[in-house]
């Protein structure tokens, strides 16, 4: 039963419609010396933890690294009962997405990270890592697409990312999934990815242009999913 759930976000963009929608308060320098940020409050009975990964240089904290400790510090410090992780993403032509559609993540991966060896190491760097188990039948429930989050630490795409997505089947290309999966796997923390898509990988376009152009509508899109998930996992308790 979920009494505890806690967002870790990277991009206070991606966060700041629904901590509006909600009313949940920052609790200052919670996780200092750590730049994230808490976000708290309770909705139908439910305690909502809000994670950012907070600021270094200016801007906001997005990547691998910065999602890990956020990742580690929310559960150390709030034990919750499921970590979600939304945010938004790229995606593909090729697979069907358009922009502003959400997905719920089936699994997550690495795919910039190219570790010779046997078996052992590749699967190890890849990851491959499991999600809540409630996540299909959420998808299904809501009418959300799924696919499986791919995560690198580059916004741009080379060729042997491309090469390693489609040979894994990456679908949901993002900086911080697999990094958040990793950290709960650890733990045994299920996750549970809600995941906006702002840019389309095979559109031609230049990437950080087509992000910038649609990520407040993604993240408008991002906002009104969360709050069904909210609904729906209150709903359920
Ligand atoms: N976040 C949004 N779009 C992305 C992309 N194309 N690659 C990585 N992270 C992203």
């Amino acid at each position: 039963m979920m009494n505890n759930i806690c967002y870790v976000v990277a991009m206070r963009a991606e966060a700041e419609p629904f901590i509006k929608k909600y009313g949940i308060k920052e609790v200052e320098d919670f996780f200092a010396p750590l730049p994230c940020q808490l976000y708290e409050g309770m909705v139908n009975g439910m305690k909502l933890s809000v994670v950012l990964n907070g600021q270094q240089h200016g801007s906001d904290l997005v990547g691998c690294e910065a999602a890990s400790i956020a990742t580690m510090a929310a559960i150390q410090k709030l034990n919750p009962d499921l970590i979600i992780n939304s945010g938004t993403c790229g995606a593909f032509l090729a697979n069907g997405a358009g922009i502003a559609d959400v997905y719920i993540g089936n699994r997550a991966m690495f795919h910039d990270r190219r570790v010779p060896g046997d078996d052992a190491w590749s699967t190890q760097s890849i990851g491959n890592y499991p999600v809540w188990e409630g996540s299909k039948q959420l998808a299904e429930d809501l009418g959300f697409k799924t696919g499986k989050v791919t995560t690198g630490s580059s916004l741009d795409m080379q060729p042997c990312d491309l090469k390693m997505i489609q040979e894994n089947g990456g679908e949901l290309k993002d900086m911080e999934g697999a990094a958040v999966g990793f950290v709960c796997s650890l733990f045994g923390k299920p996750v549970l990815y809600v995941k906006s898509v702002t840019d389309l990988c095979d559109s031609g376009a230049e990437t950080f242009e087509e992000f910038s152009r649609n990520l407040g509508k993604a993240c408008e899109a991002l906002k009104n999913a969360n709050e069904r998930i909210i609904e729906h996992l209150s709903a359920q308790r």
